[in-house]
């Protein structure tokens, strides 16, 4: 990187984008994959719906990651949602623990892609690479999806301000006015 802004500005302060990005609170899942007989995963923030229609997801992972090479090799992830009380998980996902280590807790099993499913996450979709975009460090992956799984039902574990957070309502349980749906545009 040569440190200019794609319209050759001045960089941006990238202590500035850190401390702002720490302000986003993110969902946190664990990417996971199979390649060449190895089960791979990876915590990350940087996931969301792409689009419905196909359902897609896209997930951002460092070029450096273990998992990077593997979903790039094998074409193939799955974004398992975790729970407020699975945050020791995500440590264990994110270098408490390595390679193989990482999957010693908790079932796991697979569905049609072959990349390892966390049998209590909230949701699991199992992806197959339709895209990829390298940008920088990171490579953005585009995936549709095969299978979704639900899973178990629970509050969505969160990271915000480099803390583990859990969600509180703000609406006490009520649900959007109709035709307020996320989905419905
Ligand atoms: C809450 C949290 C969110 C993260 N989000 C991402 C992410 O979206 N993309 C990414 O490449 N790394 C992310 N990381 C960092 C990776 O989980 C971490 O570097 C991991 O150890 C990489 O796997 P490896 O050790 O097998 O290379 C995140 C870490 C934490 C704790």
């Amino acid at each position: 990187m040569d440190g200019k802004s794609s319209a050759g500005n001045a960089p941006v302060d990238v202590e500035q984008f850190k401390t702002g990005m720490r302000s986003l609170a993110g969902a946190v899942n664990i990417i996971t994959t199979a390649h060449a007989s190895h089960r791979y995963g990876m915590t990350a923030t940087a996931v969301c719906s792409a689009t419905a229609d196909p359902p897609t997801v896209l997930v951002c992972i460092n070029r450096l990651a273990a998992t990077h090479d593997a979903v790039k090799k094998g074409r193939v992830f799955c974004v398992n949602v975790l729970r407020a009380e699975d945050w020791e998980l995500s440590t264990s996902f994110s270098g408490a623990q390595s390679g193989e280590g990482r999957f010693r807790t908790r079932n796991w099993t697979k569905l049609s892609t072959g990349s390892p499913v966390l049998v209590d996450s909230l949701v699991s979709f199992d992806c197959r690479v339709v895209k990829t975009i390298t940008h920088g460090t990171h490579t953005v992956f585009l995936g549709e999806v095969d299978q979704v799984l639900i899973g178990k039902k629970g509050k969505p574990l969160l990271y915000s301000e480099g803390q583990y957070a859990k969600l509180a309502s703000l609406t006490l349980g009520e649900p959007l006015p109709e035709g307020l749906d996320y989905w419905g545009f």
